[in-house]
Order: C-alpha cells, then structure tokens, then sequence
C-alpha cells in the first residue's frame, strides 16, 4: 500500500521504516530539510539498533523515500500516519499543535479518499477532534476517516518492538477504516486488538501510566526496605515468580524519564481533572517519581559538608541504556543541583554526551565546572564522590577495586543498583545504592 508518514522522531521514523521493510511504498515527511537530507543518505538522526541497516535497504529498494514537500507525499496514498510530537505544556497537559499543523496540511492536499492515523499519544477524544478539524479544512471532495493506532516502542529497541509488538492496537469507528488498517499490519503477522476509537487512546495512556506506577510502587517500597533492613532486589526477585506480577519493570532506582512516562502521566492525571476526577494512583506515581530523581543527592548532602570544589564523578546521562536521548534524564536534576553546590563534574556517558553538552556546555561557572570524560576511568580519576545514573554494560562492569583505586575517595552513590554491596565493602568502598 502507499503510504505516508509525517514526522520522522522515534515514532513516526521508526513506523516509516518497518512499513518500507514489510513492503508497503512510505514517504516520510519533515519540515527540517537538512534532516530530510541526511535520512535520504540512509543516516539516522536518533541512535536506534538496527534502524539504519533498514533505511538504506528500503532507500536502495526505492520504497522507502524522505521529503519536505508535504503537498506531494500527501496527495495519492491510502493512509497518512501522524506520528509528530505531542510534548508536555507547562500544566502538564499534551501540546496538540503539531497534530492540529499536520491536520491541516493533511485536510489541504489530499486528492483521494485516504484513512489518517494518529500514531503520537494524544488525550482521549483528540482523534474525534482530529477528523472534524480535517473536515472543516478539506480542499477536494473526498472522504477521510480518522485511526487511532498507539505505539508501543521503547527507545533502545525500537525497531524490534515495532517488528516484534506483542499486539498492534487499532481504534476505528468505521469497518472501513478496521479492514484498511488490518491490511496495512496483515504483513507483520501480529495479533491485532480492534476497538474503538477513544478506548484506543486510553489504551495507550493506561499502558504506560500502569508501568509507570509499578516502577514508582518499587521505588517507594526500596525506600521503605532500607529504612527496615529489607533489600529490594531480593523482594524483587521473590515477586518476580508470581504471574500476576510479571517479572519486568520491578527494578528500583533513580526514577523513570524519557519522553513518555513523565509527560503521560502529568497528561493523563490533567485528563482526569478537567472531566472532575482525580486520579490519585497517577498522581502519587508522578509524586514519588520526584523525589526518587534526587534522593542520592539528598543522601550526598546529609553526608558531605559542601560540594564546593569537590570533584564530582557522574556515570550515566541518558534516562536509560541503550539510547541518545536524556529527556527527563534523572541526571538532568542531578547535575543541576551538583554545579549548583560548586561541584566539579567529570560526566561520563558512551551515547549521550553531544546532547548533554546542549544542556550543559562544558566549562567554569560562577561556582563548580562541567567537564566530559572520555571514559568512566578519567571521570572518576582522582574523584571525590560518584554518582552512577545509567546501566550502560561499560559502567555496570567497573570493578569495585577500579573505584578504590582511580577515586580520591572511593564514595560510590549508586541509582541504578549495578554492584554488589559486600564486594563494594570488601573493596573499601563507601557505597549507597537504592533499597538495600
Ligand atoms: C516507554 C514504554 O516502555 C513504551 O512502551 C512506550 O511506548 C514509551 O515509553 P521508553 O521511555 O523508551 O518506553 O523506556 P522504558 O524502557 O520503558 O523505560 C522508561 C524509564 O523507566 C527509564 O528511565 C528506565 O530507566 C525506567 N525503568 C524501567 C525503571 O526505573 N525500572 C524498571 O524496572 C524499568
């Protein structure tokens, strides 16, 4: 089938590709032209396994193609996959400029009747607001359903999710719409949940509000075990075994990031409010969150005098292993509050240290410094305290004699739980981990 996809982030680029690669001709659509161009050479602008190799296999085969011309892509297809942004406004709602331009583009130059598919998570009864908007706007006589079709992927391993889903969800009101959308994943051979529209979107909020509250539920009990004398990764371990609970997403730490847990719970625990509800298990959630990004460093504080000219150490950048990105990055609030107590700190990550450095420029400040290592051994050479906030496997495999012997003084806070407490001691290092 042909189709289009406006938007080339996480969701839009990665649907894009894995379209082309099951054989459906894509043209994916982005107004920054320079990105347009770089993805035509088959390079990707985000850091994802595999997602290359297939862009330049689909660019080489010709049917995968890149553009800017929006008028063009949209015109003659059978279905227009929005997958372009829906970030967090100030209040925590979910910004829907991007989906309102895109509609309109869309309402504008489509020449045949086509079904349009919002991929990005929006509020439950946006996708009704969708298809009005593109009505009121249409320019040729043709008919345009809107789809509600929720991703799933996880960044890091994007483009097996997508391959792999354990379900593709589709929100229709129209059989139409259900038996179009069923063919375009037919090839995928992936079992297909087909509701409703709006209980489609609330599919996907549901989804990552619930994984969000079992990590946040973790936390708060790591939390309590230390106070106790429990340890976490026992306790995990002994839920694990029980089917109801499911072995993944248990691991305690520094709190979640990334571009969806934070913001759909915040839109989610808004949804409610404006329809008079309060949802108070998402509001806890995001509450425990909070506090669980900074509860290393407030433990630092309790132990240190000051930060002040202290050589800092920071393991970890990115909100977790496996990607580039540092949206809502626990270290984000870390390195703030580090230069803001004088702190010199040496960051180490093996992805994530171009972005970073938007964020935080490497040099002197009014008080404390910001560097980047090339190594975890430089960031820790000579370091008077450590933090570790990412599991990449290069951090995880440093040796409790390698903190002992590179670090001034071997104090190791730890969020992520990726060394062994007794070898840490045996070592002679002082050490802080969560929930044990
Ligand atoms: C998530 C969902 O998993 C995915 O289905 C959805 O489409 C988008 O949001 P992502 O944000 O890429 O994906 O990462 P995920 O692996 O879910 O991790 C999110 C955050 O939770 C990370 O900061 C991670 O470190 C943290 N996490 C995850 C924990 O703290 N403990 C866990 O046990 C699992």
């Amino acid at each position: 089938m042909k189709i289009a996809v406006a938007g080339t982030g996480y969701v839009g680029l990665v649907a894009g590709v894995c379209f082309a690669e099951v054989g459906h001709t894509v043209t994916c659509v982005d107004v920054d032209e320079k990105k347009v161009e770089t993805m035509r050479q088959g390079i990707s602008p985000i850091y994802e396994e595999g997602l290359e190799e297939l862009m330049q296999k689909n660019n080489a085969r010709g049917t995968l193609h890149f553009t800017t011309d929006y008028r063009e892509a949209y015109r003659d297809v059978d279905a227009v996959f929005i997958g372009v942004g829906t970030p967090e406004m100030p209040d925590g709602s979910a910004n829907l400029s991007y989906i309102a331009t895109v509609s309109r583009q869309i309402a504008e130059t489509v020449e045949r009747d086509c079904l349009v598919v919002v991929k990005s998570t929006v509020p439950v009864g946006t996708n009704d607001k969708v298809e009005q908007f593109i009505k009121d706007f249409l320019v040729h006589d043709v008919k345009v359903e809107v789809a509600s079709n929720p991703e799933f992927l996880a960044q890091g391993t994007a483009v097996h999710d997508t391959l792999h889903a354990a379900r593709i969800i589709i929100g229709t009101q129209s059989k139409e719409a259900e038996e179009l959308l069923k063919g375009i994943y037919e090839p995928f051979h992936l079992p297909i949940v087909s509701v409703k529209r709006r209980s489609a979107e609330m599919i996907k909020y549901a989804c990552n509000d619930f994984l969000a509250l079992k990590i946040s539920y973790m936390n708060d009990i790591a939390n309590l075990c230390e106070l106790v004398g429990a340890d976490i990764t026992d306790v995990a371990r002994g839920m694990s075994f029980d089917e109801r609970i499911g072995a993944r997403f248990l691991n305690a730490g520094i709190g979640f990031g990334g571009s969806c847990f934070p913001k759909d719970t915040k839109a989610l625990k808004f949804l409610a409010r404006e329809h008079g509800y309060q949802l108070k298990t998402v509001e806890a959630c995001v509450e425990v969150n909070s506090a669980q990004k900074v509860r290393l460093f407030e433990k630092a504080k309790e132990r240190m005098i000051s930060f002040s000219g202290l050589k800092a150490a920071v393991l970890g950048l990115t909100f977790k292993a496996g990607t580039d990105d540092l949206r809502e990055a626990p270290s984000i609030d870390n390195l703030k509050l580090l230069l803001g107590a004088g702190a010199d700190v040496y960051a180490y990550d093996p992805k994530g240290t171009e972005r970073a450095k938007q964020l935080f420029p490497e040099g002197r400040l009014e008080q404390g410094s910001m560097h980047y290592a090339g190594s975890p051994e430089e960031a820790l050479e000579g370091a008077n305290i450590c933090f570790v906030f990412t599991e990449w496997g290069e951090i995880k495999k440093i040796t409790p004699e390698e903190f002992k012997k590179k670090m001034h003084t071997p104090l190791v806070y730890d969020g992520r739980n990726l060394y062994d407490p007794k070898q840490m001691k045996k070592a002679g290092v002082e050490y802080y981990s969560i929930g044990r």
